[in-house]
């Protein structure tokens, strides 16, 4: 089973999103393994975005991403990072398709609402970075057999 991590941004919490964003993944019938109500330090922001160093959003990016608490959380099941992202939309909430929360929430691209993983060995980096091992809870989910 595969898993990724997602983060609702400081504008989602702001906008008071979180169990509207939280829902949509619940209903789809994926499992969550962990969740943390936080702020996100410089140095934790530059780890996470360390793929955009350099380019000309980098900078505010990460003002913004620390300029308020996230909502960070670990997910899994099968295919969950395709999943997830064709959940959240593309980056850019005029791509995004109608229905995936980009579009349903989000104006700018640099205000849209929540990060998710891209690859299995970002999903893994960006787990270790934001949970310690101990945080991720194993447990049966039992609806995973009707999904
Ligand atoms: P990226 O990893 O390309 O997007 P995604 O979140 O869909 O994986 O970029 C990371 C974040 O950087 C993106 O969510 C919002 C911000 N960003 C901008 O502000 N302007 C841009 O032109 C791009 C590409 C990203
Ligand atoms: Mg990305």
């Amino acid at each position: 089973m595969e898993r990724t991590f997602l983060m609702i941004k400081p504008d989602g919490v702001q906008r008071g999103l979180i169990g509207e964003i939280v829902a949509r993944f619940e209903r789809k019938g994926l499992q969550l393994s962990a969740a943390k109500f936080m702020l996100v330090t410089r140095e934790l922001a530059e780890k996470h975005y360390e793929e955009h160093k350099g380019k000309g959003f980098y900078e505010p990016l990460l003002e913004f991403i620390t300029s308020g608490p996230v909502f960070a959380m670990v997910w899994q099941g099968d295919n969950v990072i395709a999943l997830t992202r064709a959940l959240i939309g593309k980056t850019d909430a005029i791509d995004a398709l109608p229905g995936t929360i980009r579009s349903d929430f989000a104006v700018h691209t640099n205000f849209n609402l929540i990060h998710g993983s891209d690859s299995p060995a970002n999903a893994e980096r960006e787990i270790g970075i934001f949970f310690a091992p101990s945080e991720l809870v194993d447990y049966e989910h039992a609806i995973q057999k009707w999904i």
